[in-house]
């Protein structure tokens, strides 16, 4: 994982704290089993760190020491997770999506130089610094929107060198914001004009070139392929799969979006950490996830953009798997700002109950990040990445819509307020 500058700096400024007076603390257990609820429960966090959690009286009668924190008798839940974003881009497709709603398909727009490429033309004709500092400022948006942790992709470079700058560019943006950033090199997602005979060129160029560049220079801890009609074959994902795994790099696929094409069972097969998408997935191929123990990720905003069905809760619980929910945004299918808000859309969509819902967002998708030991949770030994919300139960958080809003954001176990974080990130 990433660190950040400010993460000493954060620690140290709440070394020893009981956060108490909530109207409960909802937190899955240890093992992603169960959701754990606290009536009027409090916690203790030391060096950033959950130290015990528990009854309210209980913990500040054992912590008298601890600097409390009152949290004003609010809903208190592990900060949440956004284990799939394509954060790093430059312009909108705004215009694209009128004709997406007047009746043009994705693969239509896509076939005429719209859809990916005119994402990758835009953020390759834009400067580093505006690229790295748009990706900061949106990371620092996500926090606002109550998420501690969240993944970036790559993915709108497309040749190595693209991708390699793009990385990078990540790297600088998450030193800047007091997120825990995960980055993923999405290596294949849409084929280059260059290429456009040559296309075993350039999967073995990812495979030669990028990779090795990327394990080597740290510039990710995971590699994600877009396994699709519009995108790369089972064995093109196959075959970068394979050699990003040989490398020591976790792996990740966009599965069965526009089409079922086997992406879900090349994730079983190949025991990736993640099948995000899924929308033409079947019960045989979420069963397959399941014993893989692979994590489904639900994308419930680019399932409504693109007009596909979300599975119901009912599939989902037969067959053992465990589902993540992700904002998925990006430019083209989602561009979709608040994962609460993603998260009470699939609420809805699928059925899901409300700790289902917090699961989702929270351990499971902090497994499919290969966090959930330190995040998605808040049981002794995690980070002290908690959030108090504007509402007391649960089961009010996929209810409002708009989402409800976060009231504090603890990062290691400390609260920085918004807009200070903001001025020191942006001199
Ligand atoms: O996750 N499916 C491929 N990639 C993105 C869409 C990218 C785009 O349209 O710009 C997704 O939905
Ligand atoms: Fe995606």
């Amino acid at each position: 994982m990433a660190g950040s500058p400010y993460g000493k700096a954060v620690a140290g400024r709440a070394s020893y704290m009981v956060l108490h007076n909530t109207a409960e603390v909802v937190t899955p257990d240890a093992t992603g089993t169960r959701i754990v609820r606290y009536p009027r429960g409090a916690i203790a966090f030391r060096d950033g760190r959950v130290l015990e959690l528990g009854s309210g009286t209980d913990l500040l009668r054992r912590h008298g020491d601890a600097r409390p924190i009152n949290a004003n008798g609010r809903l208190v839940t592990p900060g949440l997770v956004d284990c799939h974003t394509h954060m790093i881009f430059a312009g909108h497709r705004a215009l694209e999506f009128q004709r997406k709603l007047a009746g043009e398909s994705y693969a239509a727009i896509a076939a005429k130089g719209g859809g990916i490429r005119s994402t990758v033309n835009a953020t390759g004709a834009e400067r580093d610094d505006v690229l790295e500092k748009s990706l900061a400022a949106r990371l620092e948006r996500w926090r606002a929107n109550a998420c501690t942790t969240v993944e970036v992709k790559s993915g709108y470079g497309l040749t190595p060198s693209a991708e390699l700058r793009l990385l990078e560019l990540m790297r600088g943006a998450v030193n800047r914001v007091p997120v825990r950033v995960v980055r993923t090199a999405l290596l294949l997602h849409a084929l280059p004009e260059a290429y456009q005979d040559r296309r075993e060129v350039y999967v073995a160029e990812m495979i030669e070139r990028a990779l090795p560049e990327i394990a080597r220079r740290e510039f990710a801890s995971a590699v994600d392929v877009f396994c699709d009609p519009v995108g790369f074959t089972v064995d093109e994902c196959r075959a970068v799969l394979l050699a990003a795994r040989d490398l020591g790099l976790a792996i990740r696929v966009h599965a069965d979006q526009t089409k079922a094409f086997g992406g879900a069972q090349l994730a079983a097969e190949l025991g990736a950490a993640s099948a995000d998408h899924l929308e033409h997935a079947t019960a045989d191929d979420w069963r397959a996830l399941a014993a893989a123990g692979t994590v489904g990720v639900l994308l419930p905003a680019a399932a409504l953009t693109l007009g596909l069905k979300l599975p119901k809760a009912k599939l989902l619980r037969a067959s053992g798997a465990r589902v993540a929910i992700a904002t998925d945004f990006n430019p083209g299918t989602a561009p979709a700002q608040s994962l609460l808000e993603c998260a009470t859309l699939a609420a809805r969509l699928c059925g899901l109950t409300a700790e289902e819902t917090l699961m989702a967002v929270t351990w499971n998708a902090a497994r499919a990040l290969g966090l959930e030991s330190q995040v998605g949770h808040l049981n002794p030994g995690a980070w002290g990445d908690a959030i108090a919300w504007e509402c007391e139960r649960l089961e009010e958080l996929p209810y409002w819509m708009p989402a409800v809003r976060p009231d504090c954001v603890f990062i290691r176990g400390a609260d920085l307020a918004l807009p200070s974080v903001e001025r020191r990130a942006w001199p």
